[in-house]
């Protein structure tokens, strides 16, 4: 592939720890601290945002934002709060919704693909399209979404042993978007990624993401709100275009079917398409429709397909973990045969394998909200218009919350080990109202993947010392993770 040699590049000013504690692990009582930048002073994370334009949010963070419950941010014009308390995180995202809505920050850089949807959405509109869009996310849907991830990993398989076959470097991030946007494919439209409106959807959805514009500190620093800043022509042009696209396999869905059609089973459009507002018997326009299924193929592919890239990436280091996730695999009776989603259940270790990725490498780092009336917080006073800040990354790796927070330890979320976690600072899906709808749906998605990918391959991860974490519109590495697949031969 032509971008991994580019890929292959290490950051050019990369705030490195000294070294990764117990890279490529075979002994168990050996720590592995995988990849993070290292916190610094404050004035050194205000130089760095001054100097190094586009330089990205988490490498700004000083060393005092994983230690305080709550932290004013830099010297902005607009006032940041970070706020790490748990207690005070469940008032924000809980209790007091109303009173700190969603971000313009997050908003506008959306807009143009989502519009007003449910991601970004607040208050009665907000309310409507979660009452009519939580059905599609229910139990008996992710029964009937699992068949569809089951084909999407069959189909992988064949390319993976391809890939295996032939040696080929290959970036991990691409990998597991591919295999994730077939899932998202699938589970919508009931239709494979391989058609060829499918891929110009995914090939718009990477162009999107390469070229939206990102919560870059420096534009904070000089008093920008997100939505002033305009985004780049090539961002509201692959939005547009994906809009097209979707809106045609919209229309298409509707006449083959009318709004209670679709395949045998149904799938999430057919579910949009028939939804009606229990309260006003309403249903979601042809806009509202392209708005979501927009919000479902970004927030459902881009984010499972980064937690899978790093979680693959520290097994990659880490034999010892790999070892014993077959042995439970093979356990449950994950022999060659496909995984059912019983045997899903029950395969605790590769959950909490993945929970841990989630915990490390959350794929949204910050969730921005805005304050509505002036306030505090303990003593730390903030106007009306404030920006709040909910950091996933830093308060699952606060000092004062969890035991070891930069050393992977899947073991940590096992029954017995609660005083070494603090569940409440676990956000990587939020929490309160505006929960992720696709958690569960993710979860069962994720430990699928993880289970047929380890069952079968071994990973070369070709430049670890490269790999290095960065806040895009997810939590991605900053120049790519290049892997190779190999068949594992059990002997
Ligand atoms: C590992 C995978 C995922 C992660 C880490 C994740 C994370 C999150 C987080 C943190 C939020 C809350 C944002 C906020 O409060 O501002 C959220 C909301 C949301 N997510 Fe996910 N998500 C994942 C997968 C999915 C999937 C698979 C779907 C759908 C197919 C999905 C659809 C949504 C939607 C629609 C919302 C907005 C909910 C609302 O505001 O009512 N997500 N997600």
């Amino acid at each position: 592939m032509s971008d991994v040699a580019t890929e292959l590049r290490p950051p050019s000013d990369a705030v490195r720890p000294p070294r990764t504690a117990g890279a490529h692990n075979e002994d168990p009582a050996q720590d592995y601290r995988p990849p993070a930048p290292v916190p610094t002073t404050p004035t050194r994370a205000l130089l760095r945002g001054f100097f190094s334009r586009g330089r990205d949010m988490l490498s700004l963070m000083p060393e005092q934002a994983y230690r305080d419950r709550v932290m004013k941010v830099g010297r902005t014009r607009r006032t940041i709060i970070l706020v790490n308390d748990p207690e005070i995180v469940r008032r924000l995202m809980s209790d007091d919704v109303e009173e700190f809505p969603k971000n313009d920050l997050m908003s506008g850089a959306l807009r143009p693909l989502v519009g007003d949807s449910v991601f970004v959405s607040d208050g009665a509109a907000w309310r409507r399209q979660r009452r009519m869009i939580d059905p599609a996310f229910g139990h008996i849907r992710i029964d009937r979404s699992f068949l569809a991830m089951q084909a999407a990993v069959d189909a992988y398989q064949n390319r993976l042993d391809d890939l295996a076959g032939t040696g080929a470097t290959v970036s991990l991030e691409h990998e597991m978007s591919h295999v994730t946007a077939d899932v998202i494919c699938r589970t919508i439209f009931s239709r494979s990624l391989e058609s060829e409106e499918a891929q110009e959807v995914f090939r718009s959805f990477t162009q999107f993401q390469g070229s939206v514009a990102n919560l870059q500190l420096g534009r904070l620093l000089f008093g920008k709100a997100w939505a002033e800043v305009e985004q780049p022509p090539a961002a509201v042009d692959s939005a547009r275009r994906i809009r097209h696209l979707l809106g045609g396999m919209i229309d298409r869905r509707i006449e083959e079917g009318g709004p209670e059609g679709g395949p045998e089973g149904g799938d999430i459009a057919g579910d949009l398409i028939a939804a009606i507002d229990p309260d006003d018997g309403s249903r979601f326009s042809r806009d509202e429709l392209i708005d979501q299924i927009g919000v479902f193929f970004l927030a459902g592919h881009d984010t499972t397909a980064g937690a899978l890239a790093w979680c693959l990436f520290m097994l990659s280091q880490q034999p010892q973990i790999v070892r014993r996730m077959r042995a439970e695999i093979a356990a449950v009776g994950g022999s060659e045969a496909t995984i059912g989603l019983a045997q899903i259940k029950k395969m605790s270790f590769v959950r909490h394998v993945f929970r841990e990725a989630l915990r490390l490498y959350p794929p949204l780092a910050f969730i921005p909200r805005v304050a509505q009336t002036e306030g505090h917080f303990l003593d730390t006073r903030f106007p009306r218009g404030a920006m709040i800040l909910i950091s996933p990354w830093i308060m699952q790796r606060h000092r004062a919350l969890w035991r070891k927070p930069d050393i992977f330890d899947p073991d940590r979320f096992a029954p017995g080990r609660e005083k070494d976690r603090c569940d409440a600072a676990f956000l990587a899906f939020g929490q309160g109202p505006r929960v992720c709808i696709g958690a569960a749906f993710a979860t069962i998605e994720a430990s699928l993947i993880l289970a047929r990918i380890v069952r079968r391959y071994d990973i070369e991860a070709l430049a670890p010392e490269t790999v290095w974490p960065a806040s895009r519109l997810t939590t991605r590495s900053v120049s790519g993770i290049p892997v190779r697949f190999r068949r594992f031969v059990d002997r």
